[in-house]
C-alpha cells in the first residue's frame, strides 16, 4: 500500500492555500483503496513561532473540524495529534545529532528570519529561538516515524522535505547495516496550485495577513475578502489581462472549461466587480456543503477530542516498534 502522511500548524486559521495545496490533495490521496495515510495537527510545531496557549488551542479544533468536514473518514485515515504521540520528540533528538548545523544555517524559515535581522541592522539572531533553527529537524521526525512514501504539501515545504530526505539517507547510511530504516519520501506537489497567490498577488500567508478564510466567518468572509482581491483599475469594457492572480485563484476551483469560459470573458471587458462575484460563486458551490458540516462539528469539540484519542493510540502502534529498531541501531539496546 501507499503510505501517505501529512501536517498542518497549529497557528491560525485554515485557508484557501492550505485546502488547495495540502487537504484537497491529501483527501483525494486517502480515498485511493491502496492508500495508508496519517494526517495530523502540528501542535508541537505551532509552539515555535506562538506563545498564546488559547490560540493554539482554537487553531486545533478548526484545523481538525476542517479536516473531517473536508472529507477525512477517521475510520481510514490515521488522524492525530502530534504531541499526543511523545515518539516524535524522540526521534527528534536521534535525528538531531546525526543533522549537520550547517545545513540548518540553510533552511528558509531560520535564513530568512536572520536575513531580515541584518537587513534592519540588528544582531542576525536576534529572537530567534532554537525551536526555530531545527525546525527542519522536528518535520524529519514527524515524518520519519511513519515511513511515509508521499507527503502532499505546497511548495513552501519542498526545501523541508529535502532535508528529510538528507537527514534519512544519513540515518541510514549510519545505523542501517545495509537495511533501510527509513524510506526516503518524497513531496507530493499539485503544480496548478503549489503556491496559491493571496488577496496582493504574494503567496497566501497568515504571516503576510492576505488570506482567504475556507471556513470560518461563513459565506460572509468569504465574500469581504475577495471583495478584497488587489486588481488594476480597468473599467468594465475593457480588456483584462487573465494573467493575474484572481484567475489563479479562480482555477484552483475550476474545470478546464469554466476556466477557459472565465478568461474569455476577462478578456471580452468583464468588469472586475462581476469577476469577484463569479469567484465567490464558484469557490462557495465547492466549500458551501462542506462549510455546514465544519460548524456542526466545531459544535462538539469533545467528539473531536475523542477521535484524535483513537487516532493517537493508532499512531503510536505504529511508531513504537519503529522507533524502537531505531533505538538498538544507535546503541540504546537494553542488555535482558
Ligand atoms: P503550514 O501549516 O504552514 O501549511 C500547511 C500546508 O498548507 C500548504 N500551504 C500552501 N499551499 C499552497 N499555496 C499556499 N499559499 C499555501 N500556504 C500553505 C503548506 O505548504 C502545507 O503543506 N511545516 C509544515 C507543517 C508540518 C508538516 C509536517 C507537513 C509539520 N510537520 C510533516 C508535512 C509533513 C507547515 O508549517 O505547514
Amino acid at each position: 500500500s501507499l503510505r501517505v502522511l501529512t501536517g498542518i500548524t497549529t497557528t491560525g486559521t485554515p485557508h484557501l492555500g492550505n485546502y488547495v495545496g495540502a487537504i484537497r490533495p491529501a483527501i483525494v490521496a486517502s480515498q485511493q483503496p491502496d492508500s495508508d495515510c496519517f494526517f495530523f495537527m502540528a501542535d508541537y510545531h505551532a509552539l515555535i513561532k506562538c506563545d498564546d496557549p488559547a490560540r493554539i488551542e482554537r487553531s486545533r479544533l478548526e484545523i481538525a473540524a476542517t479536516w473531517l468536514a473536508a472529507g477525512l473518514d477517521p475510520e481510514r485515515v490515521t488522524f492525530y495529534r502530534q504531541s499526543d504521540v511523545p515518539e516524535v520528540t524522540e526521534l527528534n533528538w536521534l535525528l538531531t545529532c546525526v543533522t549537520a548545523k550547517g545545513q540548518m544555517n540553510r533552511a528558509h524559515a531560520y535564513k530568512g528570519a536572520t536575513d531580515a535581522n541584518e537587513a534592519a541592522g540588528e544582531d542576525p539572531d536576534a529572537g530567534i529561538t532554537m525551536g526555530l533553527f531545527c525546525y527542519p529537524i522536528l518535520m524529519a521526525a514527524d515524518i520519519l516515524l511513519f515511513n511515509p512514501h508521499k507527503v502532499p504539501v505546497g511548495r513552501d515545504q519542498i526545501q523541508h522535505i529535502e532535508m528529510t530526505r538528507d537527514v534519512a539517507a544519513r540515518f541510514n547510511h549510519l545505523f542501517g547495516q545495509g537495511k533501510e530504516f527509513f524510506v526516503l519520501p518524497e513531496a507530493h506537489i499539485e503544480e496548478q496550485v503549489a503556491t496559491l497567490p493571496g488577496l496582493d498577488g504574494r503567496k497566501m500567508s497568515k504571516s503576510y495577513d492576505n488570506t482567504i478564510p475556507l471556513f470560518e466567518g461563513g459565506a460572509k468572509a468569504l465574500k469581504d475578502a475577495v471583495a478584497k482581491i488587489v486588481t488594476n483599475s480597468l473599467l468594465p469594457g475593457e480588456a483584462k489581462d487573465p494573467e493575474c492572480h484572481l484567475v489563479t485563484i479562480y482555477e484552483a476551483f475550476a474545470t478546464p472549461e469554466q476556466a477557459a469560459a472565465f478568461r474569455a470573458q476577462l478578456v471580452a471587458g468583464l468588469g472586475w466587480g462581476d469577476a469577484k462575484k463569479q469567484l465567490v460563486e464558484l469557490i462557495d458551490a465547492h466549500i458551501g456543503p462542506m462549510r455546514d458540516k465544519y460548524q456542526a462539528l466545531m459544535a462538539h469539540p469533545e467528539q473531536i477530542e475523542e477521535l484524535l484519542q483513537i487516532g493517537a493510540m493508532k499512531a503510536r502502534a505504529v511508531a513504537a516498534p519503529l522507533l524502537k529498531q531505531v533505538r538498538e541501531a544507535v546503541g540504546l539496546r537494553r542488555m535482558n
